[in-house]
């Protein structure tokens, strides 16, 4: 059996409106996702939401209703938009739901039994937007160093978990397994940032401040720091609690997806949390760059937030997920901008796919009496086709294991244009005014069809609506599992094929 693929993306706060970076990270586990299940593993999707502290607490109280009808109403606007977006997950996790609720508290309590956890005066600087505190040092211009923002000196008793005492075991562990935080240059930068000492994490905020949390097992006038509560999650949701054996067999494998912005919570505070409850970190943590406007960061204060689904119900939400991934290297930051999206898809999608698809159902029509031919041994360029497509399916799942997802793209898109020279070279439409070339035609056709047919199979995970649309027009029904339509020789001769519509309608361009 092949290992399960587990995967997460980071439980987005409740309150935010859902944007382009919330998306990004989304689709793109979505679409890992999928191409695990293409390659035959048994796939653990979880997504969710982060719905405690201060700010969901004060959103609630500035419209006079308590917080969990607030969250509760908050949250479908996250499902709404996945389902939107074509994101399949298998579980979505709310951190107000009891099962994590026993997590937390029950992990805590083990913490505290084994003396993990302190209770100490405290007085430090805190960024309330943020829900952080900063020492004296961490500050920039008597700021917050994440945000900026304007700091709060605030004196009070709480709890600490002794993170410190894990520095020298984190550091050799990240030195030890080269895969736990990808790419290099984000496990590069938490290396350096563990050669300043490690301080204890305070994981405690008092009730008379802050009420919307997760109370305290051991002291019930405080609620549970909401960064310590929300990780906590990627191990309720694999029945770390509910089911010994599946969290068994699905933990050792699990992936985080995150922003770069949340690397230091993901790869110090996490895996020493874990360690210190006896547990293994997570197999690894992918963090990705961010997208950016004209080079700067997307904020609302800028006015320059992109509301994804504003422009996935312009271009149609399959091509937006195509342009995120195609266009985004794993790890470094991109530009979002509209002329990108729009050459991507007059280019990639409405001519070199599109086209090719229309041309070719166009062609079995009037040639073909509307059916999938019957093929004879192609001539040496449909055979050099036919080797170049079969050749691009391993390659591609490797480089998508590889998290080189915009490689892959590259590389089936390329697939998808020599079939394109494969029809200039061939003409079946010259053929056709000849006589005796009919089973010339036939191969021709039936050779074209099936390399696009394996090109789109390897789309499927990025294009799902979209590729399920194509292999209608091809009159090709999936086989279950899907993986077993990556073999050459699924186009069944004889078979109607159905021509519809574009598949990427061009009109859009010009409302872009
Ligand atoms: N609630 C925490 C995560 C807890 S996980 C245990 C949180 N939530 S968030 O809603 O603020 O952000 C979630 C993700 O969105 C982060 O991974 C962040 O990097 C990502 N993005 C936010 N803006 C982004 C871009 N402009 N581009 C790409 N992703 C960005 O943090």
């Amino acid at each position: 059996m092949t290992k399960p693929f587990y995967i997460t993306t980071p439980i987005y706060y409740v309150n935010d409106e859902p944007h382009l970076g919330h998306a990004y990270t989304t689709i793109l586990a979505d679409a890992l996702a999928r191409f695990a299940r293409l390659r035959g593993a048994e796939v653990f999707f979880l997504t969710g939401t982060d719905e405690h502290g201060q700010k969901v607490q004060d959103a609630a109280r500035s419209r006079d209703i308590d917080e969990k009808t607030h969250v509760d109403e908050m949250v479908t606007r996250f499902r709404t938009l996945w389902q939107e977006l074509h994101v399949d997950y298998q579980d979505f996790i709310r951190t107000t739901e009891p099962r994590h609720v026993r997590t937390v508290q029950t992990v805590l309590q083990r913490l505290w039994d084994k003396g993990e956890i302190y209770k100490d005066a405290y007085k430090g600087w805190y960024c309330i937007p943020d829900e952080r505190f900063w020492t004296e040092k961490d500050l920039v211009d008597a700021k917050c160093p994440d945000c900026g923002r304007p700091v709060t000196l605030i004196s009070e008793t709480n709890y600490f978990f002794r993170m410190s005492a894990y520095q020298e075991w984190l550091i050799d562990y990240i030195n030890e397994h080269p895969d736990f935080i990808q790419p290099e240059t984000r496990r590069n930068e938490v290396l350096g940032f563990l050669q300043q000492p490690l301080g204890d994490l305070c994981i405690s905020r008092p009730k008379s401040r802050l009420s919307w949390g997760i109370p305290l097992p051991f002291d019930e006038d405080y609620v549970t720091y909401v960064w310590f509560d929300a990780l906590l999650n990627y191990i309720t949701a694999p029945g770390y609690l509910d089911d010994a054996d599946r969290f068994a067999h699905l933990w050792p494998h699990a992936l985080h997806l995150i922003g770069k912005d949340i690397l230091t919570t993901h790869c110090v505070y996490w895996p020493t949390m874990l360690k210190a409850a006896g547990l293994t970190p997570p197999h690894t943590i992918l963090a990705h760059g961010w997208w950016v406007i004209q080079g700067t960061k997307m904020s609302k204060s800028r006015g320059n937030v992109v509301k994804p689904l504003d422009l996935a119900r312009t271009c149609g939400v399959d091509a937006f997920r195509y342009f995120l991934l195609r266009d985004m290297t794993l790890g470094r930051d991109a530009d979002f901008g509209e002329e990108g999206l729009i050459q991507r898809y007059a280019g990639d999608l409405a001519n070199d796919l599109g086209n090719l698809l229309n041309r070719l159902v166009n062609m079995i029509e009037r040639y073909c009496d509307g059916h999938i031919p019957e093929p004879q041994t192609p001539h040496i360029n449909g055979t050099i086709l036919r080797e170049q497509c079969q050749a691009s399916v391993p390659r591609a799942l490797s480089q998508v294991e590889r998290f080189q997802l915009n490689q892959a793209l590259m590389n089936v898109m390329n697939c998808v244009r020599n079939v394109n020279s494969y029809l200039e070279q061939t003409a079946p439409w010259s053929l056709a005014k000849q006589k005796g070339r009919q089973k010339e035609i036939d191969t021709i056709l039936y050779t074209a069809a099936e390399a696009l047919r394996i090109a789109s199979v390897l789309l499927w995970p990025v294009m799902p609506e979209r590729m399920a649309k194509l292999w209608q027009q091809l009159g090709w029904q999936p086989p279950q599992p899907l993986r077993a339509g990556l073999k050459w020789g699924g186009l069944q001769p004889g078979t109607a094929v159905a021509p519809g519509a574009p598949l990427f309608p061009k009109d859009i361009i010009e409302s872009l």
